[in-house]
């Protein structure tokens, strides 16, 4: 049997030595040293020895079972060694390599106008109001003074969903819902800017667009503060030496309702081409807000008084980055993106 067992012995130690991957390791382990091999079968027939003989065999597998492990042991170290110095050599690093360029994105030039005209009347005190897309009809037209069947409807072809839901045509439903949220007490003074939806596709419109409404209420309002305000907000925004001009205009929800008009930055109101010829460029609707919808959104329309106007953000956009055709807005080309906005 000791015969039997140096056999095994050195039989494992040439094996150990011929491994040359892990795995090989794994299952010389198996063979040599699992409860099944031969060398464990040894144990079970100690019981047939005398004592002195189950002592020096009893020595001996468990020094074979060592030293085999032992070996074992530090073949898989050295194997390891090897692997990962293999690996290093693969894998060479060049610290002398230019690095790869990350592409910057940019603003998009929608929200970049968003941005500044936040930014102009945040300026002014005003806060951010937002509203839903999907609008209710009442909100969208009842409570702006559009009951159902009434024409204006037809200046902003919509998108219904169904009776009483649609996209919303403009962002004037922000106005009602704020003004109902205060409970008729003023002061308001926000300006809520997203997006809104008509059935309009052609080079200047698109059937989603962008708006940014404005509204204050509050006791003494006047036309005269609704000026003022727009001029400031035209000076910011298209330089210092804009003026506007309000012209009279229609709207439900306003009473009396203009149109904006700011004097052409690229002539200085001389006439070219992009005011065609008029020294003015139309640039916003506005107006005193009606007292039916004062009344109806929860304000007593003999205490306070407010102006709305709504700008339109392509637009604004078109103008001040020169852009000719509104629906580059929509088609994520980067190279078009880049262009306008320098941080
Ligand atoms: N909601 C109007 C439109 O989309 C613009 C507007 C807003 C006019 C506020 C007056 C007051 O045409």
């Amino acid at each position: 049997m000791k015969e039997k067992i140096k056999e095994i012995h050195s039989k494992a130690l040439s094996d150990i030595s011929n491994a040359n991957v892990l795995d090989e390791l794994t299952n010389i382990r198996n063979i040599y040293l699992s409860k099944k091999s031969e060398l464990m079968s040894f144990m079970s027939k100690m019981k047939e020895l005398s004592h002195e003989e189950r002592i020096s065999f009893g020595q001996l597998i468990n020094s074979v079972k060592e030293d085999i492990s032992s070996r074992i042991e530090e073949k898989r170290i050295s194997l390891e060694e090897e692997k990962l110095k293999d690996q290093l050599n693969k894998e060479i690093v060049d610290f002398t390599l230019p690095g790869r360029d990350h592409s910057k994105g940019s603003k998009h030039p929608f929200n970049a106008i968003v941005d500044q005209v936040c930014e102009i009347f945040i300026g002014m005190g005003y806060q951010i109001a937002e509203g839903p897309e999907v609008e209710t009809d009442e909100f969208n037209f009842e409570l702006l003074n559009v009951p159902k069947g009434h024409p204006a409807r037809d200046m902003q072809d919509s998108f219904f969903i169904d009776d009483s839901l649609l996209m919303r045509s403009q962002t004037s439903p922000v106005q009602a819902r704020v003004m109902l949220s205060k409970k008729g007490i003023g002061p308001i003074k926000i300006i809520s800017p997203g997006k809104v939806y008509r059935r309009d596709d052609d080079a200047t419109h698109s059937h989603q667009f962008g708006q940014i409404e404005g509204l204050v209420i509050d006791k003494n309002i006047n036309m005269g503060n609704l000026l003022s305000t727009l001029e400031l907000f035209a000076k910011a925004m298209f330089g210092e030496k804009r003026e506007v001009r309000m012209r009279s205009s229609y709207f439900p929800f306003t009473e009396p309702s203009v149109e904006a008009d700011i004097s052409c930055f690229e002539c200085g109101g001389k006439g070219c081409s992009l005011c065609k010829g008029t020294g003015w460029i139309e640039i916003l609707g506005a107006g005193m807000v009606h007292p039916n919808v004062l009344r109806m959104c929860g304000f007593d329309e003999n205490e306070y008084q407010g102006f709305a106007f709504g700008i339109g953000i392509e637009r604004v956009a078109m103008l001040k980055y020169g852009i000719d055709d509104i629906r580059k807005f929509y088609t994520n080309d980067k190279r078009f993106n880049k262009q306008f906005y320098k941080e």
